[in-house]
């Protein structure tokens, strides 16, 4: 039998991290070499290594009998818990009526692009997994480059807005910062909410990085510089090391009555509402507990760590110049000093220099420019910091805090010596490129005919 599928769907490209995810596996199960049977230098894959906090996984096995379909945005208690976790850590007084909880932020972004209508303003780079949905949504659509600093400017903003017909636009503000790790700051924020105000700019606030940001009193939610006009979207995945809980939550701005009525009807047509049981171990993950604040504490911290390491060991290499990231597990490395190079050696698009990465003998795996929404020629690539055993090194870090900078380089080197093997193996590709022996061209054709199959 035939299927035919819908021209809809035919037309939107495989999400770059489906494609990532397929290019690894095929190509490494398929080296030849012996030697390379350690694996990757995974520096592709964002995702959190640490344990699902304790707390989580108990709350999880006693309420496995919870069988009934939950309220459409939530159960009651989890919309408490979360709307007290944002006053503890975020300063923000939300009423729990203006929470809704999805499977995950990335379908709940999905949710509000359905429903709110106008075009949309890009921030670039930006997270691969937005403009998938943009576009499976036909809805209009603009970049707006960020600056030389890796941050979109209000003067940029306002000038495309006015550029923009439609009564009202829609802007993706990640904060903090995926793929560089950056932060705006109060006054960034403040300065890119009048812009919005005056150009009546919807926000959708994606800050599922908060927690993780290095000196956490830095962090300030667009929700509180910017209420009427902001959706707050956070969840489990990063910051409690849960993405396969699949649960994420929305805070509504303030006064958007009739908004959360059409909401409402979008997900109960869409997904009815979260799995219960997950929902009630969520609840252990917002609630204020020592367990959680410890948690919390000790991952940042470790984050900081990796990416102080990564951030200075990158940038020492003649080159290559790094954002310094304040938050994430994040950086974005931009490697365009080797352009002439790369071309040179006929790697022209930034999708080739992954795949050259990959290949034999460097086997290092990053998020090349293309999947950042960046222009295929730009040779940046996203630098992911966690290739290490998440709960050895929880442990490790409570037991021995490094306190100074060479207790820092120290404990990366114990405890990632992966992280710190990528590093160098990036240094040997970039050397051998300049010195133009940078790998036998044969093998690399040979490992591209096969991911190419
Ligand atoms: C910036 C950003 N937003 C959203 C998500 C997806 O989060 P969730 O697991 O809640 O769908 C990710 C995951 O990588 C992300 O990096």
């Amino acid at each position: 039998m035939k299927f035919i599928v819908d021209q809809q769907v035919e037309d939107i490209e495989m999400p770059e991290n489906l494609k990532l995810n397929t290019f690894l596996k095929e190509f490494h199960s398929n080296c030849s070499h012996p030697e390379c049977s350690f694996g990757l230098y995974g520096f592709a894959f964002g995702q959190s290594p640490f344990p699902v906090p304790k707390l989580i996984q108990e709350a999880l096995i006693k309420n496995v009998d919870k069988g009934t379909y939950a309220d459409v945005p939530g159960i009651p208690e989890l919309r408490n818990a979360i709307s007290k976790y944002n006053n503890h850590y975020f300063g923000m007084d939300v009423d729990p009526k203006r929470i809704y909880v999805g499977p995950g932020t990335k379908e709940l972004i999905f949710n509000l692009l359905e429903i709110l209508h106008g075009t949309v303003i890009l921030p670039t780079p930006a997270w691969l997994g937005y403009l998938p949905q943009i576009r499976f949504l036909k809805k209009n659509y603009h970049m707006l480059p960020a600056r030389v600093n890796g941050k979109i400017s209000p003067i940029d903003l306002r000038k495309l807005a006015l550029r923009l017909q439609d009564r009202q636009k829609i802007m993706i503000l990640n904060n903090p910062h995926n793929p560089t790790g950056l932060l705006y700051d109060k006054l960034e924020l403040e300065e890119i909410a009048d812009v919005c105000r005056e150009q009546n700019i919807t926000v959708i606030a994606d800050e599922i990085y908060a927690q993780t940001t290095y000196k956490f009193e830095n962090f300030v939610s667009m929700g509180k510089i910017y209420p009427e006009g902001t959706f707050v979207t956070n969840g489990l995945s990063k910051s409690h090391a849960a993405g396969g809980y699949r649960l994420g939550y929305v805070i509504f701005p303030q006064h958007a009555i009739d908004l959360k009525r059409q909401f409402k009807k979008i997900l109960a047509t869409e997904f009815t509402a979260v799995s219960t049981p997950i929902q009630h171990a969520a609840i252990a993950g917002f609630e204020i507990s020592k367990e959680m604040n410890e948690y919390f504490d000790v991952t940042r911290s470790i984050h900081h760590i990796m990416g102080e390491y990564t951030f200075h060991a990158l940038s020492a290499i003649e080159g290559i110049k790094t954002t310094k990231p304040d938050a994430t597990f994040y950086l974005l490395a931009d490697f365009n000093a080797f352009a002439t190079e790369l071309q040179k050696a006929k790697i022209n698009t930034s999708q080739k220099l992954s795949e050259s990465l990959i290949a034999h003998p460097y086997h290092t795996a990053i998020i090349g420019g293309d999947s950042l929404v960046l222009e295929r020629t730009d040779f940046s690539a996203r630098i992911a910091y966690v290739d290490y055993d998440g709960a050895k090194v929880y442990q490790n870090y409570l037991d021995n805090k490094p306190k100074s900078s060479t207790e820092r380089v120290e404990f990366v080197k114990n405890n990632a010596p992966k992280i710190v093997a990528g590093i160098e193996m990036i240094c040997t590709f970039f050397k051998n490129l300049k010195n133009g022996s940078l790998i036998d061209l044969q093998t690399q054709k040979k490992s591209l005919m096969i991911i190419q199959r």
